[in-house]
């Protein structure tokens, strides 16, 4: 592999670091740059986690997974989609992000054709080149208001797909795979016979009454199908690294094989403290819900008033993907030059694939009052004034 082409800086961390910069010299800085939740982590999951530290569970764990949080997730998964999944077909995995790339290693092999919808997670590219280095990319390249082309996905399909990663809801343009659009993707996978790892990360975070259809509804695809979720977004855990993978066993038990060797077990008492995330009620998700409804109310409001700007409202998520091309620059010198003069931090389009150069991604996962900050400065900002 050639790991300088292949495996950049991560773009999301260059400006949030040039940020960091500029604020240890002292100048403001609004950081829409990163998608971290700016809300609490539950209490009962802090308190049930310094529980099970006390109580000596500090050593290694099952590899898989701690047996009862596994078994919790594939109850939740099986009330969620109508399915008989056991624990041994969970894996617990330190963040969402292990989750993907662990799948991505036990499916791809030498010369196999992954499709990835684009804009795309920006890491994905290279957990693929990192899983299989000769694995072929095929991008499927979303139209400007973020829909799926029906016959640009059937185009992408062949003999040799052996998988398609997809992430709905989605990071960076806030939309959600219909219905229509999620079956058609199970018809086409099913087809070709190829896999699907469904990043779901963001499936508690829909606004507006949208709904999320999630692939674990298609049990008809189960050996084919990797759902990779966790907590980081929806219980604000970002720091805690805890995802899991829910899936065809065979897949599965191969993700265990790699994790022995790379980082043996997550966290055992993060995994312990976590069993409490299922024997509680959410009670934190709708407010948290209603108070990103009311920042992407007012953000959108003001951003499609600006002159430079063009954004499609999102339907989930943290993020609004916005489209620059007016101005006519390139992404990363827009954010850099939005960062030097205003200390807006954002993150280039273009890490989110190739034809994204003419946008940005701002995070909405800041207080309002950040945002309102941000909104009086991007109305007296002009690139290159
Ligand atoms: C689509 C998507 N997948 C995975 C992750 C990472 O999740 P984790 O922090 O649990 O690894 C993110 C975080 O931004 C994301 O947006």
């Amino acid at each position: 592999m050639h790991f300088e082409k292949e495996v950049g800086e991560s773009l999301t961390y260059k400006f949030a670091q040039a940020a960091g910069e500029m604020k240890a010299q002292g100048k403001e800085i609004i950081s829409l740059g990163l998608g971290e939740p700016d809300f609490k982590t539950p209490d009962y999951v802090v308190e049930a986690t310094m529980k099970a530290m006390q109580d000596g569970f500090t050593h290694y764990s099952a590899t898989q997974g701690w047996p009862e949080l596994r078994k919790l997730i594939a109850e939740d998964c099986n009330k969620a989609y109508n399915a008989d999944y056991t624990m041994n077909d969970v894996i617990v995995t330190p963040g969402i992000k292990a989750a993907v790339y662990f799948s991505l290693a036990a499916i791809l092999e030498p010369g196999d054709e992954i499709i990835l919808i684009s804009p795309y997670y920006v890491s994905y590219p290279a957990m693929v080149k990192l899983a299989e280095p000769t694995a072929k990319i095929v991008n499927v390249t979303l139209s400007r208001d973020f829909t799926l082309d029906k016959e640009k996905l059937e185009a992408a399909f062949n003999k040799n797909t052996k998988a398609i990663l997809i992430n709905t809801p989605n990071n960076p343009t806030g939309m959600v795979l219909s219905r229509e659009e999620t079956e058609l993707v199970v018809k086409l996978a099913k087809e070709n016979d190829a896999y699907i790892i469904s990043d779901e990360v963001y499936e508690k975070l829909v606004y507006d009454g949208f709904k999320h259809t999630s692939f674990g509804l298609y049990q008809e695809i189960k050996d084919r199908l990797i759902i990779c979720n966790g907590y980081s977004k929806s219980h604000a855990m970002t720091g805690w690294r805890l995802g899991y993978a829910i899936g065809a066993h065979d897949v599965i038990v191969k993700m265990n094989k790699l994790q022995q060797h790379i980082n043996t077990n997550t966290c055992t008492f993060i995994q312990v403290g976590a069993c409490s995330i299922y024997k509680n009620e959410p009670v934190h998700i709708r407010p948290y819900v209603k108070e990103l409804e009311d920042r992407i109310e007012y953000f959108d409001t003001e951003l499609n008033k600006l002159p430079y700007i063009q954004a499609v409202r999102p339907k989930a998520g943290f993020f609004y993907f916005v489209d620059i091309s007016k101005v006519g620059v390139d992404s990363n010198t827009f954010c850099a030059d939005l960062l030097k003069k205003t200390g807006i931090a954002s993150t280039p389009g273009i890490a989110f694939g190739p034809e994204w150069d003419d946008h940005v991604r701002f995070s909405i996962a800041v207080p309002m009052a950040t945002l309102e900050r941000a909104v009086n400065l991007l109305k007296n900002y002009r690139f290159g004034e």
